[in-house]
């Protein structure tokens, strides 16, 4: 039989807001956060060959983190109950270790796209489980769009789609490692019902949707303890606001960067001045954009 294959375009994520609140019982951290899709995107081909003996390769100039990609292939083959060769051919854009997303983004493609392309069909449940069983920020790329993250990050719950927003991801090449920045924030291992951070967040999410992105105190929990350890980081923030984006924020636990912009050549003006360090012009995806990439 002759091989199954497709391509597909695996998008990036920007943290418009990201609060840690503290420290739980499972080791992990109770986090508030705004997920956001970005144009950014790495691009995966599929092939798929039925097979007597299951098969997993990756093909990628860049090693993905502890081969998420494969870790993904194997939960769906197995629940399909399916023997096969697949191959997995990865353009990369999206930098690791950024917080921009990208190997929990390939992830979640390989849980959306492998069913498809082999005909069956995984129960939603299935592909949360699994994704939530492959890293935290996962799930929310099962919807895309604008999110509402609680818990670990993988409670999710749909915002409004906010307008699509001009911006620009900046990213120094820093890899700055996720357990080390939320160790160094140093959250007690106690429940916050009534914490600022919490109210704070809380008046973020009841504004968003009619307000302006620019007029809100966006906030990034993760930038006091990154941007101690990086100072450039901080310079970057500070060179993107002078160049006019509100607001300028990390994402995730660093250390790519953004701003947002008013208009596209805004976007492009700004990135003619950072020579040395991978700029990215992008636009938000909307969750009917992100989900329509998928049909
Ligand atoms: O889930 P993920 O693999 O992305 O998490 C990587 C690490 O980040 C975890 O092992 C944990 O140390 C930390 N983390 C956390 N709280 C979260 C998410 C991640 O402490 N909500």
């Amino acid at each position: 039989m002759s091989s199954r294959f497709c391509s597909i375009k695996s998008f990036a994520k920007l943290n418009l807001d990201l609060r840690v609140l503290h420290k739980r019982v499972d080791g992990f951290h109770e986090l508030r956060t705004i997920f956001q899709t970005i144009s950014l995107h790495d691009t995966i081909r599929v092939e798929l060959d039925f097979a007597k003996r299951t098969q997993i390769d990756v093909s990628s100039p860049i090693e993905i983190a502890d081969n998420i990609v494969v870790r993904a292939a194997k939960l769906v083959l197995d629940e399909l109950k399916l023997r096969a060769w697949v191959r997995f051919f990865i353009r990369k854009r999206i930098p690791l270790g950024a917080g921009l997303g990208g190997g929990s983004s390939n992830a979640a493609s390989v849980l959306l796209a492998l069913p498809a392309l082999a005909g069956e069909t995984l129960p939603r449940e299935a592909a949360f489980r699994f994704a939530k069983m492959l890293g935290s920020d996962v799930p929310f790329f099962l919807h895309g769009g604008t999110a509402l993250g609680l818990g670990r990050g993988t409670e999710l719950y749909p915002l409004p789609d906010l307008p699509s927003h001009h911006a620009l991801v900046v990213s120094t090449g820093i890899h700055v490692s996720t357990p080390e920045a939320y160790r160094s924030l140093e959250r007690a291992l106690t429940s916050t019902d009534d914490s600022p951070i919490l109210r704070e967040f809380q008046t973020i999410a009841w504004t968003l949707n009619g307000s302006r992105l620019e007029q809100l105190p966006l906030k990034n929990d993760f930038e006091e303890v990154v941007f101690k350890i990086h100072p450039q980081l901080a310079a970057v923030a500070r060179k993107l606001r002078k160049l006019g984006a509100k607001p300028a924020r990390m994402t995730g636990s660093g250390s790519a960067v953004f701003g947002l912009f008013s208009n596209a050549q805004a976007v492009r003006q700004a990135a003619q001045s950072f020579a040395g360090a991978s700029v990215w012009p992008v636009r938000f995806v909307t969750r009917r954009q992100y989900q329509r990439a998928w049909q």
